[in-house]
């Protein structure tokens, strides 16, 4: 008498409500197949999976949120030095809710997509003022918080709380629409919403845990973007991209947009050593960063220190150009340093720094990038 599973939990698979999950032979699938998806992908993690990375030996939700906030748009190797000095500075939910922003943007810097820290700190503010500095368990109180959509708020929920939650990054995307032979961009409605059925319809009913770390794991290890390691994947037996030979096109890419261009001249304005740096508005781009000013492509540099900041330039050097890509534009950059006569005054939202201590402050990337290569001339 096979047991079934009930998909209690999100929408059922097409046609079929119950599954028996440990018949010999299971409807479709094809034949040797005798283990659904959920139990291959927690057997292959608890065996292959990653079970050091800094974050996993905790069930706090204040680590496992900032953990999973942090690997929004980044890679794991990437965020665990930030991770570790973030949490060595903040220990707590309270500690980060009475942070100054510029001391979490400053431990940002360098990560990139900085709204992300301007959310986290607003959500702890949030959990203190609402939740009574009680991290919320409910999934759904959860997404409410700012930074944390649909996906992040159900691996908090799964990985804090044991909670039975589908998850639906861009690694778990690309497993389930090769394993589930779904074609078209994920960006598009009708494709995420059938993903996010195919998620929600393997959910197994124990190991919640070890199931959303698989998944995570088989999209970054195996189951990767391009050449794919799909002999040594759990669920290749069935998978419709590696059993149709379609590996390469599924996921479908995002349709190619061309990006507009903008050029901009940056100034590294130095003065006895020291280089400015303005603060940006909050809003908008780099909004809260420490930046170069900035001005327009065919506007004269010396000029523009003089009319301003009422600066007298000594000498202006151009210095090679290069190009930053947001989602949505393409800023083409062009840096000049200009050394300045000893200034008088220093105007509000400036600061003066020697380039060394410049990089320990908040700056966007292409700042970062070219106030490095000033602290090795
Ligand atoms: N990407 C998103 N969340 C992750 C996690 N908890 N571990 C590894 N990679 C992830």
């Amino acid at each position: 008498m096979p047991i079934y599973r009930l998909y209690s939990h999100g929408l059922p698979l097409a046609g079929n409500t119950s599954t028996p999950i440990d018949s010999p032979t299971r409807p479709g699938y094809p034949a040797g197949v005798t283990s659904s998806f959920a139990p291959r992908i927690i057997r292959w993690q608890q065996r292959h999976g990653r079970h050091a990375l800094p974050w996993q030996a905790t069930r706090d939700p204040y680590r496992i949120w900032l953990s999973e906030v942090m690997l929004q748009q980044t890679q794991v190797a990437t965020v665990i030095p930030y991770f570790e000095r973030f949490v060595a500075r903040f220990s707590n939910l309270p500690a980060l809710a009475a942070a100054h922003e510029d001391a979490v943007l400053a431990l940002w810097s360098g990560l990139g997509y900085y709204s992300r820290a301007r959310n986290l700190h607003a959500a702890a503010r949030a959990i203190v003022a609402n939740h009574d500095g009680k991290f919320p368990a409910i999934p759904d109180a959860i997404a409410q918080l700012p930074g944390v959509g649909r996906s992040t708020a159900a691996a908090i929920a799964a990985l804090a709380f044991g909670q039975p939650c589908a998850i639906l990054d861009g690694n778990v995307k690309r497993v389930l629409a090769r394993h589930g032979g779904i074609a078209g961009w994920s960006g598009e409605k009708k494709v995420e919403t059938a993903l996010w059925q195919l998620a929600e319809s393997h959910l197994p009913r124990t190991a919640i845990e070890a199931y959303t770390q698989g998944m995570m794991d088989l999209g970054a290890l195996v189951c990767t973007r391009s050449q794919p390691a799909c002999s040594a994947c759990p669920i290749n037996t069935d998978c419709v991209a590696f059993t149709q030979h379609r590996t390469t096109e599924l996921p479908t890419p995002r349709p190619k947009k061309i990006l507009p261009e903008k050029k901009v001249q940056m100034l590294l304005l130095l003065d006895r050593g020291e280089l400015m740096l303005e603060k940006r508005p909050s809003r908008g781009i780099w909004g809260g960063l420490w930046s170069l000013p900035e001005l327009p492509s065919d506007s004269d540099p010396a000029a523009l220190c003089h009319d301003r900041f009422g600066f007298t330039t000594l000498t202006l050097q151009v210095l090679p150009r290069f190009s930053h890509t947001f989602t949505h534009f393409r800023l083409h950059i062009q840096p000049i340093q200009v050394q300045l006569a000893p200034r008088q005054t220093t105007l509000p939202g400036q600061i003066w720094l020697p380039p060394a201590d410049a990089l320990n402050a908040a700056l966007p990337t292409p700042v970062r990038k070219l106030v490095a290569q000033l602290e090795r001339t």
